[in-house]
């Protein structure tokens, strides 16, 4: 039994800041790895214009490929209308916007403001009708911005709340240049969560200044069961200045079912999983405590 969702965001976020490409067979075979370890939800890639992030090429192709796996929802980023209808025509079984509640930063990201972004989400929910793949928006730069500076709560809190309005079936709300901290985790999701209540869903958190856990276990114990994570602390938006890499799905694993909260997933098969990744791109740096120290003598995952 699954306590905690994860997922896993690192061919998506990850390799869109990597320097290193990663082959597109060799994607294929990490994020089987990821499903056979018991990841159940896993960002594939986004339907960006080729150019703009070559990494994300292959997206459509990747895509197709996770779908062919058992017990994996696939997930893809888009970015506007036509991402979204790229992202349907691959069969994306999710979707996520990134809506930056950073004017600058969205603007630097999409080149739209946040209002205009959100309405760009409000076309794609029309566009989807009653069936259609499940749509996610992610308040990104949610807790600061590396452009802006501090970001008013309340300019949070109303694009969640619009964004919900609009249709959206969860809300996330996004560490997205690591500058939370846990008092302002729980601050900001308990915030979100009683205007928008369990719409509010995941938090996708990174751990450019360590704080990754610690934020993860804060918005645990205001009652979040989904995140987002990435394997080797991958990640980071090409487009904020100073991002760095995701919270490390491994360590998040370990915190959790060390806790006695489980996850679904085998910590021994993730290893594995990341032997495969650190393969394909060999020379990219990448993170993590349990790749270096392990799991403790005695340790035992929650039932
Ligand atoms: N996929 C593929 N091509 C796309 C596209 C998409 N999602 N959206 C636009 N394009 C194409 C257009 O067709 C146009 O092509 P053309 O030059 O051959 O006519 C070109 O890209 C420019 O289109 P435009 O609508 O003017 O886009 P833009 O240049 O203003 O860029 C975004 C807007 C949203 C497409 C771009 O800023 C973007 O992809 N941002 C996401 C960045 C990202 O992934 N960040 C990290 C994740 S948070
Ligand atoms: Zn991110």
């Amino acid at each position: 039994m699954r306590q905690i969702h994860i997922c896993e965001v690192g061919p998506r976020d990850g390799l869109q800041n990597a320097h290193h490409l990663m082959p597109t067979e060799a994607k294929k075979a990490w994020i089987a790895a990821m499903a056979a370890a018991g990841i159940a939800e896993i960002e594939v890639g986004s339907f960006v214009p080729p150019k703009l992030i070559p990494a994300m090429a292959d997206t459509a192709e990747i895509v197709a490929f996770a779908l062919t796996l058992k017990n994996v929802k696939t997930v893809a980023l888009a970015p506007n209308v036509k991402g979204f209808e790229r992202a349907l025509a691959a069969g994306a079984q999710k979707i996520t916007f990134p809506v930056s509640a950073s004017r600058q930063h969205s603007l630097a990201n999409v080149r739209m403001t946040p209002e205009q972004m959100a309405d760009e989400v409000k076309k794609c929910v029309q566009l989807r009708g009653k069936v259609g793949p499940e749509i996610e928006a992610g308040v990104a730069t949610a807790f600061g911005c590396t452009m802006q500076g501090e970001v008013p709560e309340d300019d949070v809190v109303r694009l969640a709340v619009r964004l919900a309005e609009s249709g959206v079936d969860c809300v996330a709300l996004a560490d997205t240049v690591g500058y939370a901290n846990p008092a302002q985790i729980r601050r900001i999701f308990r915030r979100v969560k009683s205007e928008i209540g369990n719409k509010l869903e995941a938090a996708h958190l990174h751990n450019t200044r360590g704080l990754g856990l610690a934020n993860a276990l804060a918005a645990y114990e205001e009652g979040v069961r989904h995140f987002d994570s990435s394997m080797g602390g991958l990640g980071g938006c090409p487009f904020a200045p100073g991002a760095s890499g995701n919270v490390i799905t491994e360590d998040l694993v370990y915190m959790f079912e060390s806790m006695g909260v489980s996850t679904g997933i085998d910590l021994d098969k993730l290893m594995e999983a990341r032997k495969l990744m650190v393969a394909a791109i060999p020379e990219e740096p990448v993170y993590g405590h349990m790749a270096l120290a392990g799991v403790h003598k005695g340790f035992r995952a929650a039932a």
